[in-house]
């Protein structure tokens, strides 16, 4: 007779619980021990001060990966003389409860001296696409990004690493530096999580007031306009970049630091974009007091290529 099918035993999945390591021999025996079970293993750096826009990284991370491996680490090396480093939010107890709930497995939370041991002097710097726009305006900002994204991928050793669009010349220099020292690690990039309103969330955004966050509205409203005219046809990237600094404008108590309109993987400026095939990125850039609040909308191009019918095939 067959046997009778039983119903698989359904357990509620309770979020693991996350584990807390900052010392690199740690990290590296919790790491080593998945490998040896053949998991993949994703990485999710950020700085704290975590919102949903970083949760939806580790959220992305667990569609691909067995584990992952958060980092909270205020980086010294990319903050400007005249950034906000020391007042830089810090809420280590509070991120560890969000991660937990998320689903991550463990955050390395290092020291300023753990990454970078006394007489330290190697530093990386990826040329391209970290010349213009955020590289030009905070320098020395990128080189500090690399160079402690490639610390944390030798200590983590991942499979895939994510990163958030909204921090879009950031996730082109990453790309870039994967891809010349030749990373066994795959980079995706994760949309950007706003407010209802429209701005795109960010640890800074608690420095804004209220008139200034009422004002912020402005910058994701500018460009959906210009998303708009690029899907009613517009392709002069002038055009454009005007059309977003009008919008701007119309907020007088902000000011445009800048419009770019470039080739998301190289950050290059494009000016005509008929002909363009890739990822479309218009990044601005627009300051509210102290704050630079940054924005960027993407677009894959060409839109919607329009699959042959037999009527477009056999037409004569
Ligand atoms: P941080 O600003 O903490 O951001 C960590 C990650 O979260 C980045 O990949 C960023 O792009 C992503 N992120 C931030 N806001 C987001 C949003 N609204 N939607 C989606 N993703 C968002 O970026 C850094 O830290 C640092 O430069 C770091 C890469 C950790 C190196 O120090």
């Amino acid at each position: 007779m067959a046997e009778a099918m039983v119903d698989p035993v359904v357990t509620p999945t309770q979020p693991e619980t996350l584990r807390r390591v900052s010392e690199p021999a740690q990290l590296r025996s919790a790491i080593r021990r998945w490998r040896e079970r053949g998991l993949k293993v994703a990485f999710v750096p950020t700085m704290g001060a975590l919102h949903a826009g970083h949760l939806s990284l580790v959220t992305r991370a667990l569609q691909t990966a067995d584990r992952v491996v958060a980092s909270i680490f205020v980086n010294p090396t990319q903050f400007g003389p005249n950034e906000d480093l020391d007042s830089y939010p810090r809420s280590v107890d509070s991120d560890c409860a969000q991660l937990q709930e998320t689903g991550c497995h463990l955050v390395f939370l290092p020291t300023v001296e753990t990454i970078y041991p006394p007489g330290g002097s190697t530093f990386v710097v990826v040329e391209g696409p970290s010349k213009g726009f955020e590289g030009a305006e905070r320098p020395g900002h990128f080189r500090g990004v690399a160079t402690v994204v490639l610390k944390l991928f030798n200590l983590v050793m991942p499979d895939v690493a994510i990163f958030g669009e909204k921090d879009a010349q950031q996730l082109a220099v990453i790309r870039q530096m994967t891809r010349d020292l030749h990373l066994p690690i795959e980079i995706i990039g994760a949309p950007i999580v706003r407010e209802a309103d429209g701005l795109a969330l960010s640890s800074r955004n608690v420095y804004l007031d209220a008139d200034q966050r009422r004002a912020s509205r402005v910058l994701s409203r500018a460009l959906a306009r210009a998303e708009s005219a690029v899907r009613a046809g517009e392709r002069d990237s002038q055009v454009l970049e005007q059309l977003v600094r009008s919008e701007l404008d119309h907020e007088p108590t902000g000011k445009t630091d800048y419009v770019a309109v470039v080739d998301g993987a190289s950050f290059e400026p494009l000016t005509d974009l008929n002909g363009f095939r890739g990822r479309l990125v218009i990044a601005s850039v627009f300051r509210l007091g102290q704050t630079r609040l940054l924005d960027n909308l993407q677009m894959d191009l060409p839109l919607n290529p329009k699959p042959l019918t037999d009527s477009d095939r056999f037409s004569s």
